[in-house]
């Protein structure tokens, strides 16, 4: 897909072993940017990046602080510095709140909210230093509003759109752009266990471009398809009493 040209050098994608994080891992790497790819599985980031010579595999936990301040250190070593980073790694573990689990709860949260945590630690202070830099935060439009079977998944993406609004402003008198990725439902490894109806599901290279496109606008918020985007921001904006009839609908 032509595009606008990537504003980057060098870029970390975390969770980019699959689905959308590897999808926009090659896609920064056909844009000439060479990208730090990290995930827990060593062996399918090896896959991903061999032979690549703008891929370079970083394989790391997310919910570690420590290897996460190691990793960044070894992709500042060995690019010479960081200008893009993209916080993707993530779970969804679906759970109703009759089926209620805390282990699975605390988890989605160790991930999908704490691994960013854990990464912003090491970028901002580096990033403001540089007088420079990107980042983008992937939540989902499932973090607008809550709704059934996301009792763990949800919250976690709603405190990441949460920490996105904050660190926008703030940073930007920094030279650091912070944007805010909120995916419908995409095919993925992580869909491919949803039994339910995914309206408007996009392949994961097309959510790949947008989120590319949207980035390299430096735009807060880069959200799609439009259509369930749509559907999202009005149950955002009702009322909570007809909010809450609508949900119970859909929770039977
Ligand atoms: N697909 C959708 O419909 C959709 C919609 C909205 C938002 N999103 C969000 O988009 C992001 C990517 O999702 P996806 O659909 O591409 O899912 P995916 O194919 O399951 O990819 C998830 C990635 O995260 C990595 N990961 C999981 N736990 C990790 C950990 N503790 N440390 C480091 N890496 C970890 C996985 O690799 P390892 O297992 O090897 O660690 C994998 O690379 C997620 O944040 C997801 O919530 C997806």
């Amino acid at each position: 897909m032509a595009g606008r040209a990537a504003p980057w050098r060098t870029a970390w994608i975390t969770g980019g072993s699959s689905g959308l994080g590897r999808e926009l891992s090659l896609r920064l790497a056909r844009e000439g940017v060479r990208v730090a790819v990290s995930a827990r599985s060593g062996e399918r980031l090896s896959e991903l990046t061999w032979g690549q010579s703008n891929l370079l595999a970083v394989p790391l936990d997310v919910t570690d602080r420590t290897a996460v301040s190691e990793a960044h250190r070894r992709i500042v070593a060995e690019f010479g510095s960081l200008d893009l980073a993209v916080l993707n790694a993530g779970v969804w573990h679906p759970m109703r709140a009759t089926d209620y689990d805390a282990d699975r709860a605390v988890q989605s949260m160790a991930v999908n909210y704490f691994g960013i945590v854990n990464a912003l630690d090491v970028l901002i202070p580096a990033m403001t230093s540089a007088g420079r830099g990107h980042i983008g935060l992937v939540a989902s439009v499932a973090g607008y509003r809550g709704l059934p079977m996301a009792a763990a998944y949800a919250p976690s993406k709603a405190a990441v759109i949460s920490l996105a609004e904050v660190l926008r402003p703030e940073l930007a008198p920094r030279g650091i752009v912070v944007s805010l990725v909120n995916p419908g439902f995409v095919e993925t490894p992580m869909t491919s266990v949803n039994a339910f109806p995914m309206p408007f599901i996009l392949k994961a290279d097309d959510a790949a471009d947008r989120i590319y496109d949207g980035l390299v606008r430096g735009r807060f918020e880069i959200a799609f398809p439009w259509q369930l985007v749509a559907m999202m921001k009005v149950l955002r904006i009702l009322p909570n009493a007809l909010f809450l009839r609508i949900a119970g609908r859909m929770a039977v």
